[in-house]
């Protein structure tokens, strides 16, 4: 259950619930006040021009408000949005389907878009910068190219990996935002803003105890919001008070850090088995038993953010911070250290 609120992606309920917590425009979004403030002028320059927005690239770890943002854009453009991912387009004629379905000034938002097939993304290049789609038509001899004109529009594109992507693809892009993880602050702003559209009371001082927990992401604020309400429910009266936030977070196994299992067991495998590192995240990942990229995703990006863990070129380093907040003894310190082994 812990594991949940971290690990896997979306699940149903988000999906669901993802909907109506969704904030609709800019005024609503809480956080990223740089990325907002760029974007801001470039939709009011945009609309005052009636000419589509730039190309935006928004990239960062799960969970912190890509897709979101893509539908904010897209309602203060007042346009359409029509959304796929990367992994959704198979053919480059499901990409040529969607594009000439746009009106004028659309959004087409891809999400994961590090996944696009190499050749499917070069259908975008001509349209993403002429508004054209060089199309072969035939085979062989016979093979005619012809150029088909798509209307201006915006694509919006998603990536936990930016690394990932090509750079001719990046290189379309006029408008690259990385999102950063939230302040306990903007999270305490979102889960105040959630409660009160799913209509339950939460004293501020449990608002803040949820934010704190939530590894600098809305999407895990709004999950732990709805595992202590139905806590609240059923053990209290309802009302979420710090008492109750308290003892709901203790019985989700959540710790003060907002650590979830993984976390415990990737810090503790460093730790404990190599010796605090440095060792190669395949290594890491083959002891834990979990993916490279989930851990490199999902799992690192905040464990590094919060000072737990370092990424050296020789390997993944456990911290005097992660020591500390096991009470363990950094290797370094102790008297008779394990030999070590690298
Ligand atoms: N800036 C924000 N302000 C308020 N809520 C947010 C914000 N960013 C994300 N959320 C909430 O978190 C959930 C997950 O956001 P989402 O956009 O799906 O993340 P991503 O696409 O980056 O994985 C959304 O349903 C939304 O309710
Ligand atoms: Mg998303």
């Amino acid at each position: 259950m812990a594991e949940r609120l971290i690990s896997l992606g979306r699940t149903d309920e988000d999906l669901s619930l993802d909907q109506s917590l969704r904030p609709r425009g800019f005024r609503e979004y809480v956080g990223q006040k740089k990325v907002l403030a760029q974007l801001e002028i470039a939709v009011q320059a945009a609309r005052e021009r009636g000419e589509a927005m730039d190309h935006m690239l928004t990239y960062g770890p799960p969970g912190l408000g890509k897709t979101t943002l893509a539908h904010v854009v897209a309602n203060e453009l007042a346009v359409n949005i029509t959304t796929t991912a990367g992994p959704l387009v198979e053919k480059s004629g499901d990409l040529v389907a969607l594009l000439t379905n746009l009106e004028e000034r659309d959004v087409l938002f891809i999400d994961e878009i590090h996944r696009l097939h190499p050749a499917i993304e070069e259908v975008l290049y001509p349209a993403m910068e002429d508004f054209k789609l060089d199309i072969i038509i035939g085979q062989g001899p016979s093979a005619k190219s012809v150029k088909i004109p798509v209307a201006p529009f915006t694509l919006i594109g998603a990536t936990t990996r930016a690394g990932l992507l090509t750079s001719p693809l990046r290189a379309r892009f006029g408008i690259v935002h990385r999102l950063d993880f939230y302040t306990v602050e903007d999270l305490t702003a979102v889960i105040e803003r959630s409660a009160s559209i799913l209509g339950v009371a939460v004293d501020g001082d449990a608002a803040i105890a949820i934010a704190k927990r939530s590894r600098g992401t809305p999407r895990i604020a709004n999950r732990l919001l709805r595992r202590v309400r139905d806590f609240a429910q059923v053990k209290a009266d309802g009302k979420v008070t710090s008492g109750v936030a308290a003892d709901a977070l203790t019985l989700l196994e959540v710790d003060e850090m907002g650590f979830d299992e993984m976390d415990r067991t990737i810090l503790l495998t460093i730790m404990e088995k190599f010796s605090g590192g440095p060792v190669g995240l395949s290594t890491v990942a083959a002891v834990v038993g979990e993916e490279p990229d989930t851990i490199e995703d999902i799992y690192e990006p905040y464990l590094i953010q919060i000072g737990f863990l370092d990424r050296t070129p020789r390997g993944r380093v456990a911290t005097d911070l992660a020591y500390h907040h096991f009470g363990l003894e950094p290797t370094h310190l102790q008297r008779n250290p394990q030999k070590r082994l690298f």
